[in-house]
């Protein structure tokens, strides 16, 4: 019987701190209601300056290995996706690995913004498919807050920070990962980006000495790639899979904005009460957001063995794609 990667267990871990949307309008030229019917988001957790991304990872990962009940000495492959961990190296993988006492995994990140966590899964199943590892930590951790520029409106109330974490196993079986379809389009990175964050500015400052390494987004043009991103890929992933939207019992899309889910699953004919929401709580956690939903999803009891849930996501780069899984 053909082996799959199954998703045996979730977890997820966000700070303490909730900044609800009026916390905004204290200093910005906003409002509850703009933010709300604009972005869906309520409110987002944001964590301090002395708590990295790996505070978060770590829990989320602990949560996952307990509910997967999983031994760390037990895994074989650690990924961490993020684009925010807590030095240039070692990556936040190998802290996690530190964190969780997996000592016999290898581990390194996967970079590819909101859509971080398709990616480690895609990485996740052909390694598993390829013989190579048997048991998969898959992390997506951020903390873009710590990015944001909170005098500029148009970005700062979009991000919140956390972390969601699962387990895979490679069985025998029906269940698990079905499928997966990647996508990037390196020409467009310009769309959205984190100024002045890497080898490009070592030292980024300006000439008063003021922070210059914040998101810069043009909303609208990522608004309008991310739905059609989302809506061909999972349109691909379904037609690989010979699966219909009828089909599929939860459509996870990365909780960027709400108006984007509903477009992207409005054009793929999916009904609002099939597509798993939780943005309002949190914004978007960037590599976080899936795994928190799912695991959100899951601890809600709603799902059930075999259901079919459809992930996809879109971020910076552009990096984009979706993916089946079986539950
Ligand atoms: N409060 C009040 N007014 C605002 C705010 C705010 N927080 N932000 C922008 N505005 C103003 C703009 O300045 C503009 O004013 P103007 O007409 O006087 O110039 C007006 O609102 C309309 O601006 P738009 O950018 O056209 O507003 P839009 O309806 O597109 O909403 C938003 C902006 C929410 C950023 C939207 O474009 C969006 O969500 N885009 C997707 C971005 C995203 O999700 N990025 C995350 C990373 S990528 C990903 O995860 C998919």
């Amino acid at each position: 019987m053909k082996k799959r990667l199954r998703i045996l267990g979730t977890g997820s871990h966000v700070p303490e701190r909730r900044v609800p949307n009026s916390e905004f309008a204290k200093t910005l030229d906003t409002s509850d209601e703009w933010i709300r019917e604009r972005t869906g988001i309520e409110e987002r957790r944001l964590s301090s300056d002395q708590e990295p991304t790996s505070v978060f990872a770590i829990e989320a990962a602990k949560k996952a290995l307990d509910a997967a009940k999983i031994k760390p000495e037990d895994v074989d492959l650690i990924l961490a996706a993020t684009t925010t961990p807590d030095m240039l190296f070692p990556s936040l993988a190998c802290l996690v690995q530190e964190g969780t006492g997996a000592k016999k995994a290898f581990a390194f990140d996967v970079s590819a913004a909101c859509a971080g966590f398709l990616y480690g899964l895609q990485v996740a199943h052909t390694q598993a498919q390829a013989g190579a590892v048997r048991t998969v930590l898959l992390v997506g951790a951020d903390t873009l807050g710590k990015y944001c520029d909170f005098t500029d409106r148009g970005t700062c109330i979009l991000f919140g920070d956390g972390a969601g974490a699962a387990v895979l196993r490679s069985e025998e079986g029906e269940r698990g990962i079905l499928g997966a379809k990647l996508y990037s389009d390196g020409t467009l990175w310009r769309h959205l980006y984190i100024a002045n964050s890497g080898s490009v500015s070592p030292n980024p400052r300006d000439t008063q000495g003021k922070r210059t390494n914040f998101i810069k987004m043009e909303g609208r043009e990522v608004f309008r790639y991310a739905v059609r991103g989302m809506t061909e890929s999972c349109k691909a992933v379904m037609d690989e899979c010979g699966v219909a939207a009828q089909d599929v019992r939860w459509l996870i899309a990365h909780q960027a904005n709400s108006r984007i889910l509903d477009s992207t699953a409005e054009k793929l004919a999916f009904p609002k009460e099939r597509v798993y929401q939780n943005l309002q709580k949190y914004g978007n956690t960037s590599a976080a957001s899936i795994p928190l939903a799912l695991d959100e999803c899951s601890r809600e009891g709603k799902l059930a063995p075999g259901d079919l849930i459809l992930f996809t996501a879109f971020g910076a780069g552009f990096a984009w794609g979706s993916a089946l899984v079986r539950w």
